[in-house]
C-alpha cells in the first residue's frame, strides 16, 4: 500500500508540476486575509460552521495540491473552484504554508464524545487501515490530509462522497477504501476522527 501511494504521489506531483519556490507563511497569512478565506474556514483555520472544513495543521502539500485542482477546475467542490481563480502557484504555496503552520484544534461547536461510537470508529479505522496512510495520529502527511479534529459533518460528507463515487477530482484510493462501508459505519468513523 505504501508503495502504491508513493507512486501515486509521484504521479500527482508530476501532473501538477509542483512548484519548489520557498514558502512564506507570512505572505500566505496576508493573502488569506485579503481573499477572506477566514470567513468560511475560520480566522485561525478552524471552521466554526458547516459545511466548511478546518484547514489548520493540514499538510502544506495537501493544501497546495487541492488548491491547484480547484484552480484548474479538476476538483469540483463549490465554492472553491471560483475562490482559487487567479492565484499563482507561489501564492498557493504561501497559503498552504500559512494553514500548515496554524495549530490544529477541534471545532468550537464540537459535541461530547460518545464512547460507543468512538470505540466502533476506532475498530473500523483499524480494520480499514486508515492510519497506514493518514498516520496513526491522523495528522496526515504530504498529499494525505489531516483528519484529527476535523469537523464531523465534513468528514461524513467527504466519506459519503468517496463511497458513492461523487467526489470529483480526487484520486481513487479513498473510493477503494470506502467501498461498501455503510452510513452507520461512516458516522462512527467521522465521530472518532473528529474527537481525536
Ligand atoms: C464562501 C466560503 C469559502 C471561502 C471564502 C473559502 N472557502 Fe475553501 N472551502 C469551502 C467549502 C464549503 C469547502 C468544502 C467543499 C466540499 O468539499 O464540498 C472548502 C474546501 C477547501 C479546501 C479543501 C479542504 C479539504 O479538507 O478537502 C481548501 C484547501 C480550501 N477550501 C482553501 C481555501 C482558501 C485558501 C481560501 C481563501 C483563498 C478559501 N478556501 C476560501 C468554502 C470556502
Ligand atoms: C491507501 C491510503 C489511504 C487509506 C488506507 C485511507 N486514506 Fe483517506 N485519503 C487518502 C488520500 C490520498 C486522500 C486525498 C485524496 C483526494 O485526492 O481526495 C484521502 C482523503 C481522505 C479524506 C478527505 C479529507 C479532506 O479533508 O478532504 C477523508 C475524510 C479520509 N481520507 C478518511 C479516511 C478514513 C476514515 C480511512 C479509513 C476508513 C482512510 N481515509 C483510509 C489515502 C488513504
Amino acid at each position: 500500500m505504501r508503495t502504491r501511494l508513493t507512486t501515486l504521489a509521484a504521479a500527482l506531483a508530476a501532473a501538477v508540476a509542483f512548484p519548489t519556490a520557498a514558502q512564506d507563511a507570512a505572505q500566505g497569512a496576508a493573502l488569506a486575509e485579503e481573499r477572506n478565506c477566514g470567513a468560511c474556514h475560520g480566522a485561525r483555520g478552524i471552521a466554526a460552521q458547516s459545511p466548511m472544513p478546518s484547514l489548520a495543521g493540514q499538510p502544506a502539500e495537501f493544501v497546495t495540491l487541492q488548491m491547484i485542482l480547484f484552480r484548474e477546475r479538476l476538483r469540483d467542490a463549490p465554492p472553491m473552484p471560483d475562490m482559487a481563480q487567479g492565484l499563482e502557484d507561489g501564492q498557493i504555496e504561501d497559503l498552504a504554508a500559512h494553514f500548515a503552520a496554524l495549530p490544529p484544534g477541534p471545532a468550537p461547536d464540537r459535541g461530547e464524545a460518545d464512547a460507543a461510537r468512538v470505540r466502533d470508529g476506532a475498530a473500523l479505522s483499524q480494520k480499514l487501515n486508515c492510519g497506514v496512510c493518514h498516520l496513526p495520529s491522523y495528522a496526515g502527511r504530504a498529499q494525505i490530509p489531516r483528519l484529527a479534529g476535523q469537523r464531523e459533518e465534513y468528514l461524513v460528507h467527504a466519506l459519503t462522497q468517496y463511497r458513492d463515487g461523487t467526489r470529483r477530482g480526487s484520486d481513487t484510493n479513498m473510493n477503494a477504501v470506502m467501498y461498501g462501508v455503510t452510513d452507520a459505519e461512516i458516522g462512527a468513523l467521522a465521530h472518532y476522527m473528529a474527537q481525536r
